[in-house]
């Protein structure tokens, strides 16, 4: 089977390989390889600068947000051949640490993790490859365009939990989010904030082409402005942090209303320096009771939360968030990122 590996150490060093097919083991799925998503973690690792191959090898095989068809399952297991299924990112560290033992191993405590396609185990950039069933997640067979979507839905169905989770400490009632970013997990983050009823905001730089359009289409309003502007303007209860740009994730900080959460997202590089008032920052979340977050990755209560919400969307509009779909062997066009991309999707085989 051809495959799209990487050597996590080295810059540009992708390249579609033959592999030999994968064997189930026990327990496991046998999978078609559909289609992978290509997010920044991917062009990270093949850059060089993230990542990390199984132990005793240099390769990885990429790709972390995955849709197959089940090939074979094992009887009793809930499986079928036809299925339309992903895979889960993470697994727990072996330790394993009190949030791993627990199942919370997006949580996990001592980053002895491992992830498919990013940290020490092979992902689903392939023809073919087997899964775990307690680490597959089936989805309704009418997502087979845009099941790939699942994995970043899974990440802003964590991060939606967090904010909730977080809230239900005293009184919340909140009305306006405003989401930064409108690349895939931005709008993915604005779609699930529509679900709840809120009235959502969505800021990026685009001023033109298919994010503000993705963006009014689900009846957001779309702002292409200054962050504290936006801020001044909307007084948002909540912020869902997708671009991890300094400014922005200080003016979002800044800028929410009393009792706000700020929800962070976006992995940002380290090394950009900004001048900032830390007294002002500390003041304004002191006598709000505001409340910046973290959230990465997601466990399987997520992937259920997040294969709800795809199924209750518009397929329509989940379509027009994937701007390229381009075959495996073309596979450095869809790492070079273009400025009009919202999801970029790989395809492995049939699928078109
Ligand atoms: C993935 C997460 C993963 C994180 C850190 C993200 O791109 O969506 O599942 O935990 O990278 O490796």
């Amino acid at each position: 089977m051809r495959a799209l590996t990487v050597a996590p150490a080295r810059a540009g060093a992708a390249e579609v390989r033959d592999l030999p097919d994968p064997r189930p083991g026990e327990g496991e799925l046998l999978v078609e390889g559909l289609a992978v998503g290509v997010c920044g973690t991917d062009r990270e690792i093949v850059s060089g600068a993230y990542g990390r191959p199984p132990p005793g090898r240099d390769r990885l095989v990429l790709g972390h947000e995955s849709l197959g068809r089940v090939i074979s399952a094992p009887d009793g297991s809930g499986f079928a051949p036809g299925d339309l299924v992903v895979g889960v990112v993470r697994r727990p560290d072996p330790v394993p640490c009190g949030a791993c033992a627990r199942g919370a191993f997006d949580m996990c405590r001592n980053g002895r993790y491992t992830e498919r396609g990013i940290k020490e185990l092979d992902g689903y950039g392939s023809e073919l490859w087997t899964v775990e069933t307690g680490y597959a997640v089936a989805l309704d067979p009418r997502l087979e365009r845009v099941g790939v979507l699942m994995e970043p839905t899974t990440v802003v169905a964590k991060a939606w939990e967090q904010v909730e989770r977080i809230g239900a400490r005293s009184w919340f009632e909140p009305r306006r989010v405003l989401v930064t970013g409108a690349g895939p997990i931005g709008l993915l983050a604005a779609l699930l904030g529509v679900q709840r009823g809120l009235e959502v905001h969505v800021l990026d730089l685009a001023t033109g082409g298919p994010k503000p359009e993705a963006a009014r289409a689900l009846g957001a309003e779309y702002h292409a402005a200054d962050i504290g502007e936006v801020t001044g303007r909307v007084d948002p209860d909540i912020v869902i942090e997708a671009t991890g740009a300094s400014g922005v994730v200080l003016g979002a900080i800044a800028g929410t209303a009393s009792y706000g959460i700020v929800c962070l997202t976006g992995v940002s590089a380290a090394g950009r320096r900004i001048p900032v008032d830390a007294g002002a920052v500390n003041r304004e979340i002191v006598l709000e009771n505001d409340v910046v977050v973290g959230s990465v990755n997601a466990n399987l209560r997520h992937y259920a939360a997040a294969a709800d919400a795809l199924a209750r969307a518009d397929l329509g509009w989940l379509e027009r968030l994937i701007t390229r779909r381009v075959p495996l062997d073309r596979h450095a066009e869809a790492l070079t990122a273009r400025p009009d991309d919202i999801k970029v999707v790989l395809t492995l085989g049939r699928e078109a």
